[in-house]
């Protein structure tokens, strides 16, 4: 799963991009629709299934537990579940490689197992902490053994019965609701989270789907989620829809180059998700919704992008959980605005797959933008729409979302930008660079 040679890649300014991209499926729900299909009894099926290296990495683990994962000539997944209760005792370590969100659910689903498994990761995951969901899990019964801080590479041995518990997240996470409410399915009686803050809500969406008994209501201190455990989930046929994050390169890009206009087929607009481009709409982008419809019960629609001046913004706080992982990207769009674009309350930007406050920093200031850093966030001083100078080493620190986001800011340069390592890309968009080139050429 780790990539032992980095793989560097130069990109120079292109002409206008154009054309019409499919992004891959959602890779939120990628995770999710294989370990719930895991879970059920009978055979899922899974269309759409982003078959990037972290997905894959759930995939691996299911079938280590005792799932029956594959994929068809069709390009379609057949997943034959083992029940909830049901996970068998992995034989080796559950590689996790780069993905924070395979770790920290299937944490919550081991840990409600008599099973006892073993997580490791890249040197990026293992830098992160997991306290998170070691915490909840813990009160629950798991016994959990960490490396110092909390880290990778740990042991959860699961607890059954596991006891329910009710408890408020400390962090705007989805990864550790969904932790919680993933060990809350085999464990008796009512397990409950209440969310301050709403973030991504597809395991609710898709628990329920599969026959989950899950309510969700809103109350003075937030929302109130409580599933029942020892449940029976039934197969499923899942159209997984494209994702928004990865459409988040293309927006920017189009935005950025003169003369581009481009569509985005089939992207997932979900409300705890389309928070970048309500900022990009406030910076004065041009994004137009086309055909909004439901795919598989998920909001999706296409999506029109053209260039157009950016103004700078003050990015409204409450946005950081709907565009989490788009800050990277919109650090990008404000480094060609008219004007000082402030971005605060973003502090969990800290413990992703790098520190992407201080990761985008020093990568724009290489390419030439004036940035100033916060605990929280980042002022940047954008271009005005001209090209940056360029002419800089970019480390992508093994974080995906920094490679895409300074690929992007290497279309309108004066001089190329090479990125050190690319090959994190693969872990959420394996075809990003193909996609690139075929929307526009060098010049
Ligand atoms: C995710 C939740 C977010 C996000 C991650 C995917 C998920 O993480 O950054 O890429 O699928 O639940 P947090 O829950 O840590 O905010």
């Amino acid at each position: 799963m780790s990539h032992l040679e980095p793989r560097p890649f130069t990109v120079s300014a292109r002409g206008p991009l154009r054309g019409t991209v499919t992004v891959p499926g959602d890779k939120s729900i990628s995770h999710r629709a294989l370990m719930f299909s895991a879970l059920a009894v009978g055979e899922s099926r899974i269309e759409g299934l982003l078959e990037g290296e972290d997905v894959l990495a759930t995939a691996a683990a299911m079938r280590a537990m005792g799932a029956d994962v594959a994929r068809g000539d069709d390009g379609v997944w057949r997943v034959h579940g083992v029940g909830v209760g049901g996970l068998l005792q992995p034989q080796t370590a559950l590689d996790m490689g780069n993905s924070g969100t395979s770790t920290r659910l299937l944490m919550g689903l081991v840990a409600s197992h008599a099973i006892t498994a073993t997580f490791t990761g890249d040197a990026s995951l293992s830098g992160r902490p997991m306290g998170r969901v070691i915490e909840p899990l813990s009160r629950m019964g798991a016994d959990i053994t960490a490396s110092p801080g909390g880290r990778l590479p740990l042991m959860v041995r699961g607890m059954n019965p596991a006891v329910p518990i009710e408890y408020s997240l400390p962090v705007a996470s989805a990864q550790v609701k969904s932790a919680i409410l993933l060990a809350g399915l085999n464990t008796p009686g009512i397990t409950r989270v209440i969310e301050p803050v709403s973030t991504r809500d597809h395991s609710e969406r898709m628990l329920r789907g599969f026959g989950a008994e899950l309510s969700v209501e809103d109350a003075p201190q937030g929302k109130i989620i409580s599933i029942t455990g020892e449940a029976e989930l039934k197969p499923q046929h899942i159209l997984v829809p494209g994702d928004p994050s990865s459409a988040g390169f293309w927006m920017v890009a189009a935005s950025i180059v003169p003369g581009s206009e481009i569509l985005i087929r089939n992207v997932c607009m979900n409300p705890t998700r389309t928070g970048l481009i309500t900022a990009l709409k406030l910076m004065g982008a041009d994004v137009a919704e086309i055909d909004r419809r439901d795919v598989g019960g998920e909001a999706v629609a296409d999506l029109r992008v053209r260039h157009a001046p950016l103004r700078a913004i003050e990015v409204p706080p409450e946005l950081a959980p709907s565009m989490i992982d788009e800050y990277p990207i919109l650090f990008v769009a404000a480094s060609f605005a008219q004007g000082r674009t402030v971005a605060r309350g973003a502090h969990e930007l800290r413990v992703k797959e790098s520190d992407r406050i201080a990761t985008m920093r020093s990568a724009l200031e290489a390419a030439g933008v004036h940035t100033e850093e916060f605990e929280d966030g980042l002022a940047i001083h954008g271009s005005g729409g001209e090209p940056l100078a360029g002419n800089a080493q970019i480390a992508s620190k093994l974080d995906h979302r920094i490679a895409m986001s300074m690929t992007v800011a290497g279309l309108h340069v004066r001089a190329p930008v090479t990125i050190d390592d690319a090959s994190p890309v693969a872990t959420s968009y394996p075809d990003f660079f193909h996609t690139l080139d075929a929307l526009g050429t060098p010049r």
